[in-house]
């Protein structure tokens, strides 16, 4: 992945997602930078995360506008003027409107701490525990215009140990999302899924011009 690829990150809680993509990104090598940390509250945690790794940081409050729509008006401009080839919700706790959506087709990625399309919405990790299920885990998926919906990139099951609480049971299923979620960035903005509906198929690394392939690599 010879080219660096910009990635804008939208999150309203602590970031630790946003930590494993910064991470992934400090190795040239993964060839994609965030350039934008935006959040819809000024107290975020991750919003000082990105401060500290250099990363230009947006605060839109929903408080700030006279309506959804105008907020999320306000935040697809924010998000557009950073020039972003894929945008990654990373604990991003409000509905994008669809105006935002189409803005960025299938240039959406999100993490949700359940295995979709089992316990979607707000509060996977508690609904998971209190249906009793032995497994869950997490879904990297792109974003459609409706929540929790969209193709699937990656899954990862966490097993439900019998003394889980929320708290124990969101840390394990978190590490998995570290794992995926900037792996699914970097594809994502390298042009690297290919959508037959909702199956995603993932490209191969392209082979970098000039280079020789390595022999065995077809
Ligand atoms: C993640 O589990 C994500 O799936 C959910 O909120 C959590 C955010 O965690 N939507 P963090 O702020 O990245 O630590």
């Amino acid at each position: 992945m010879a080219e660096v690829r910009r990635a804008a990150v939208l999150l309203s809680g602590q970031g630790s997602n946003l930590q494993a993509l910064l991470d992934a990104a400090a190795d040239p090598g993964f060839g994609v930078e965030v350039v934008l940390v935006a959040s819809d509250r000024p107290d975020a945690g991750g919003l000082d995360r990105a401060r500290r790794a250099g990363v230009p940081t947006a605060v839109v409050r929903l408080a700030d506008h006279p309506d959804r729509p105008a907020f999320d008006r306000a935040l697809q401009a924010a998000v557009a003027a950073a020039r972003p080839d894929v945008v990654c919700l990373a604990g991003f706790m409000r509905i994008l409107g669809p105006g935002f959506v189409r803005a960025f087709p299938d240039r959406i990625v999100n993490t949700h701490p359940g295995l979709l399309p089992a316990f979607p919405g707000a509060h996977a990790v508690r609904d998971a525990l209190a249906y009793g299920v032995r497994v869950t885990g997490c879904t990297v998926h792109l974003v459609d215009e409706q929540v929790d919906h969209g193709p699937v990139l990656f899954q990862s099951a966490v097993t439900v140990e019998p003394d889980d609480d929320e708290a124990t049971l969101h840390e394990r299923i978190k590490r998995e999302e570290h794992r995926l979620l900037p792996a699914a960035v970097r594809l994502v903005a390298h042009g690297r899924v290919l959508l037959d509906g909702r199956h995603a198929r993932i490209l191969p690394e392209p082979v970098r011009p000039g280079l020789a392939t390595p022999e065995g690599v077809p």
